[in-house]
């Protein structure tokens, strides 16, 4: 088989590591293949150039760490495969050309759209990076605490998270000697979730939570 696409994230929401995703992008070019590169936990959380990363195509949202209200995304689609790629929905600007047939879809609710402005200035007034620098300062933290009191690790080096971090619980959490089930997994999982809305990356070798 043949690879035409690989699809990866900007920064895996249950690894919450930053993937090198423009030497990636390097890589699978050199070989003749596309990128899509899902950036969900981007925006507002790392400076992101469409033409420094040079992936062929790059999707987000704003309603993540950008704090837009949900329904609202962007789609960037490298300008060589404008042709290849067509909305969903076929509705006004249909034929002509790539922004029009995005622009404008009959009968959706736009309102989130109309937010994004004000979501604009709120993040120029109060300096991305400042938000950007507290949020990571917070989670590593947070993050060096937990790894001091339960004499555990984090899930990858500390410079590689970006306002999640993911560390490992300790050992005997579940007060047994034997090898950790799926099912024991699920249980710790459930209790975290449910009593302190922690969560929990399920893992049957080892737990890390999610902070
Ligand atoms: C990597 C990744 N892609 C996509 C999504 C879904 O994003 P949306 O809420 O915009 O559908 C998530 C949600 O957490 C995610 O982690």
């Amino acid at each position: 088989s043949v690879t035409r696409l690989v699809i990866l994230d900007h920064i895996p929401s249950n690894y919450g590591v930053v993937l090198p995703v423009k030497e990636i992008v390097k890589v699978c070019h050199r070989s003749g293949v596309q990128v899509l590169v899902d950036g969900a936990h981007a925006l507002g959380m790392l400076d992101i150039n469409m033409r420094d990363i040079s992936a062929d195509y790059y999707i987000g949202n704003a309603h993540k760490w950008f704090c837009n209200p949900k329904g609202c995304g962007f789609l960037y689609v490298d300008s060589a495969h404008h042709s290849l790629i067509r909305p969903l929905v076929v509705s006004h600007g249909f034929g002509s050309g790539f922004t029009a047939e995005f622009l404008w879809s009959g009968l959706m609710d736009y309102t989130s759209y109309l937010s994004l402005l004000t979501v604009i200035q709120f993040w120029r007034h109060y300096n991305p990076q400042k938000i950007r620098h507290y949020i990571r300062s917070l989670s590593r933290e947070a993050g060096e605490y937990l790894v001091s009191q339960w004499g555990t690790g984090l899930l990858s080096n500390i410079d590689h998270f970006c306002g999640l971090m993911l560390v490992q619980l300790p050992a005997g959490v579940l007060k047994k000697d034997d090898a950790i089930s799926y099912d024991d997994a699920e249980l710790i999982q459930n209790e975290l979730h449910h009593k302190y809305k922690i969560e929990v990356k399920k893992d049957t070798q080892s737990f890390f939570i999610s902070i």
